[in-house]
């Protein structure tokens, strides 16, 4: 465990599955304390009670939809009673519904945008004011906000545009010595990446080796990623090595974004 990080709690919203739960899980592994986020309240518990095994000081779940600004607010006004003023953020909920140009519903488009992007903003909105001077925030976009990709146009549209709102915030949030980077992954090994694979083997092989039909060069690194391996760069990125990074959108895909 790492003294120095105890009393510094994070927020990570998306907690109870993939990525987010993987964030909450390597900040349990330093003895953080840690306020989880998710709509999904049976698989918060399993990964709040995981991150309370895995070592975490205090462990505040919270049952409650990012859409909803008025939920956030009161989810982070419950993690400040408890926790104290925060130290870090984390947004990793997201979705992602197929569909292209052809096919993308105004429905669809929409809840793209609620959940992806505004649901990012009114987190970065509510929470700043929660967050210490010196505090640190990551943002979990994707590659697809810089790589355009078939079938993806609702997801890639609302992910450029978080990863351009929260590096304005983090312009804005500078002046109080808060740093505010954005990840990007690539194909990583979680629930959201599965459903879109209905032959796991052959949509397995199409990431890795690449797609011609569908424009995709495939991974150099030649694996998917698991979601460790984002969590382990965003806990870099709340950590102090990092005191002098800010604003960065950082691709975590193997190479894919070549
Ligand atoms: N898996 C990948 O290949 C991949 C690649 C690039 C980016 N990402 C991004 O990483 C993040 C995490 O994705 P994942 O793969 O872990 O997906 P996941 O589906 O496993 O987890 C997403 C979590 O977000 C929660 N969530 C969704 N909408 C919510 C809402 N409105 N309010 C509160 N919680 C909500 C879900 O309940 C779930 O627990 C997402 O932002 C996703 O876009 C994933």
């Amino acid at each position: 465990m790492n003294e120095l990080l105890l009393g510094q709690p994070v927020l990570v919203t998306g907690a109870a599955s993939g990525i987010g739960r993987a964030v909450a899980l390597r900040l349990a592994a330093d003895g953080r304390s840690l306020a989880l986020l998710d709509r999904d309240t049976d698989n918060l518990a399993v990964a709040a009670k995981e991150a309370e095994a895995g070592g975490a000081g205090e462990v505040v779940p919270l049952a409650a939809d990012v859409t909803h600004a008025a939920g956030v607010a009161a989810a982070l006004d419950r993690a400040v009673d408890a926790l104290g003023p925060l130290a870090g953020l984390v947004s990793a909920a997201g979705i992602l519904e197929p569909g292209g140009l052809a096919d993308v519903t105004p429905e669809s488009w929409q809840r793209h945008l609620d959940v992806n992007t505004t649901g990012v903003l009114t987190l970065l909105q509510q929470g700043a004011p929660r967050l210490r001077d010196g505090g640190a925030i990551v943002v979990i976009s994707s590659n697809a906000a810089r790589v355009p990709r078939t079938g993806m146009l609702a997801y890639a549209a609302s992910k450029a545009a978080t990863s351009a709102l929260a590096r304005c915030a983090g312009l804005e949030l500078a002046a109080r010595g808060i740093r505010c980077n954005v990840l990007e992954p690539g194909s990583t090994d979680t629930p959201m990446q599965r459903d879109l694979w209905p032959d796991p083997e052959a949509g397995r092989r199409a990431a890795l080796e690449g797609d011609p039909g569908a424009f995709r060069v495939g991974i150099p690194l030649g694996r998917i990623a698991r979601p460790e391996d984002v969590a382990e760069v965003a806990a870099f990125l709340l950590s102090d090595a990092a005191r002098h990074v800010t604003l960065q959108q950082l691709f975590v895909d193997g190479g894919a974004s070549l």
